[in-house]
């Protein structure tokens, strides 16, 4: 079988889509949806409506890219959930249109399965299973085991907040822009992590919390800001290098336990918050010392693509997991069972 297949993504602010022609990504489109960047957050009905607007031209360019024509795809996928409903109905809505069309199989992806796929795009890859996955996004972090590339099982998860979503509201507690984990990443470079420091909640398991790093970071901003209203402005350097050095620190600490754990020291990342340089650079150095093999994906792969999602879809279409032209989006969905 050497399928050729549409994969669409659109469960967040980015609308993207990608051609996969024998499980290699052969094209791969994103639009950015810079519209919610004043709001301190994605806005759900300016996502739907941005889109409605992208996902054609979006669609076009991946299979110009890819040089593909409509007759020759094989299935079309799409990301069916977790994500906002009203966006996730754009990709739904399109990918069933164009299945009904073109009379071709339809494949509901997993948004998280997908993102620990992201590692399959290019290599060097995995060469066998198990490996441990710690993928951390905006709306999720997991550790997950990934047993083989269509069974995956959740180790630990936040109990509350995402990683990305903490890096992104200390981001607006300082004034920073939506999403303001990559502009906190820019100014801890210049910045010393030991200036400032938070506490650890040190969750049961492999689990994870984030409130509450969150909210000592708003504390200790309203302390110092009470004494001197440039704090923000004369500290933001130090201040984005301590918080991330702590949620980092947050997140390798469980990673290394589940490593001890299970015995598995195959280690991936992934998600958006995988493409923060002090996570990547943090993950070799711990993977050095403890003797594990480590893959991280390209930074365009470890924000939302749907290059990933159509890694997944090869994978299923292999497994003939297809799916109904009634299949309604998930907005909550948890990644096993599928
Ligand atoms: O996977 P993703 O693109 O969307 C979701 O599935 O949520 O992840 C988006 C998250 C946002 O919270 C964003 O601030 C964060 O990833 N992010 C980063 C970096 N790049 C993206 N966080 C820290 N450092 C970065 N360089
Ligand atoms: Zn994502």
């Amino acid at each position: 079988m050497s399928p050729t297949i549409l994969a669409i993504e659109s469960s967040c602010d980015e609308t993207a889509a990608a051609v996969v022609h024998c499980g290699e990504v052969v094209s791969n489109v994103v639009a950015t949806q810079a519209v919610h960047s004043s709001y301190g957050g994605v806005v759900p009905e300016l996502a739907s409506r941005a889109h409605q607007q992208h996902v054609v031209p979006v669609v076009d360019q991946a299979l110009q890219q890819a040089k593909v024509t409509l007759n020759m795809l094989n299935a079309v996928a799409f990301t069916r959930g977790p994500g906002l409903l009203g966006a996730l109905l754009v990709g739904t809505s399109f990918a069933k249109s164009m299945a009904l069309a073109l009379g071709i199989p339809l494949i509901a992806v997993h948004h998280m399965h997908a993102h620990a796929l992201a590692n399959f795009i290019e290599p060097p890859v995995p060469s066998s299973f198990p490996f441990l996955c710690l993928n951390v996004s905006g709306g999720h972090t997991q550790l997950i085991l990934a047993k083989d590339y269509l069974d995956m099982q959740v180790l630990g998860q936040t109990q509350d907040d995402a990683i990305g979503e903490a890096f992104d509201k200390v981001g607006k507690c300082m004034g920073l822009p939506y999403p303001a984990g990559p502009l906190i990443d820019r100014y801890a470079q210049q910045g010393d992590p030991h200036r400032f420091t938070f506490p650890n909640t040190r969750m049961p398991r492999l689990d994870f919390s984030f409130s509450g790093i969150k909210t000592a970071f708003l504390y200790l901003l309203r302390k110092h800001i009470a004494q001197d209203a440039s704090f923000v402005s004369k500290y933001r350097n130090d201040l984005c290098a301590s918080i991330q050095s702590a949620l980092v620190n947050m997140v390798l600490e469980k990673l290394k336990l589940a490593a001890e754990q299970t015995g598995i020291h195959t280690i991936t990342l992934a998600g958006g918050v995988a493409a923060n340089s002090g996570l990547r650079q943090q993950l070799r150095r711990l993977a050095k010392a403890e003797g594990w093999e480590v893959f991280i994906p390209a930074l365009e792969f470890c924000t939302d693509n749907a290059a990933m999602v159509a890694m997944a879809a090869h994978y299923q279409y292999l497994a003939k997991d297809f799916c109904s032209l009634d299949t309604m989006p998930k907005p909550r969905w948890p990644i096993n069972p599928t």
